[in-house]
């Protein structure tokens, strides 16, 4: 019943944004954060993933994020990206809006992706803030032009979120129909304070969804795949 209402809604919607965390992602194989298998289970990461330690404990920083762009390898988009990308392209999806740093959303065809914490597959000078290769990051080579520490263009914690990023999801999910948030705790600030802009109806795609959920008009247990998989065969029917 309920995939036969979001079916509904989207076929009505003439704006859909949908909203994206690490559960997105571990159906290709990269753990999430905060769940058993998740980075956080024994890491700290204010340890690794904070303004602090890239100054102060660069190499457990570069260290940390040489392990997790290595653990990028190899990795496929899953068929949830990869239906995602369709419905852009059908016209169903206006924009992703995502907390993820893999872009296995652009490698899965997306076009129209926010990427609200960066991502860690382009690098730069954290000095002179010149764009280098991540062959130079993984070779911990400093900056060529100014010897400078070489980082990912990743949001890390105690930074701001990219304002071009922020605005366009905040605006799109404020004038949007239908907004699908998927695979996140939303535990995050500022990104989980974004469903609550939507004005228009609000859906829930989670594996866990045992938290809050009351700001859902619609809560769909699941995995990103399997659940996607099922709305796109019902939206074939209609
Ligand atoms: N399908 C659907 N949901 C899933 C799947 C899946 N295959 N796998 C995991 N999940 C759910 C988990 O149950 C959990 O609720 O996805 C959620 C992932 O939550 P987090 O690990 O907290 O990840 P996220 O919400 O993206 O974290 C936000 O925190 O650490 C920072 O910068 C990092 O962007 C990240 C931010």
């Amino acid at each position: 019943m309920a995939i036969e209402t979001l079916v509904e809604w989207m076929k009505n919607s003439n704006s859909t944004v949908v909203l994206t965390g690490a559960g997105m992602s571990t159906e290709s194989g990269i753990p999430d954060f905060r769940s058993q298998s998740g980075w956080w289970q024994n890491i700290d990461p204010r340890s690794v993933a904070s303004v602090e330690s890239l100054q102060h404990h660069y190499e457990l920083f570069r260290e940390f994020y040489q392990m997790r762009i290595e653990a990028l390898t190899n990795i496929e988009p899953h068929i949830g990206h990869q239906i995602l990308a369709d419905w852009e392209k059908r016209g169903l999806v206006a924009l992703i809006a995502t907390q993820n740093v893999d872009q296995l959303h652009h490698k899965a065809g997306s076009e129209e992706v926010a990427e609200l914490h960066g991502n860690i597959v382009t690098i730069r000078c954290t000095s002179c803030v010149k764009p280098h290769t991540i062959e130079h990051f993984l070779n911990n080579s400093v900056c060529t032009y100014c010897t400078g520490k070489l980082r990912p263009n990743v949001v890390l914690f105690g930074e701001s979120l990219p304002q071009e990023a922020w605005n366009l999801s905040f605006n799109e999910i404020q004038n949007a129909d239908l907004v699908i948030v998927i695979g996140t705790s939303l535990e995050v600030y500022p990104v989980n304070q974004l469903p609550r802009m939507a004005r228009g109806k609000l859906v829930y795609i989670n594996l866990d969804v045992s938290g809050s959920t009351r700001q859902f008009d619609l809560v769909l247990e699941g995995s990103a795949g399997e659940v996607l998989t099922k709305i796109d065969q019902k939206l074939a029917l209609f």
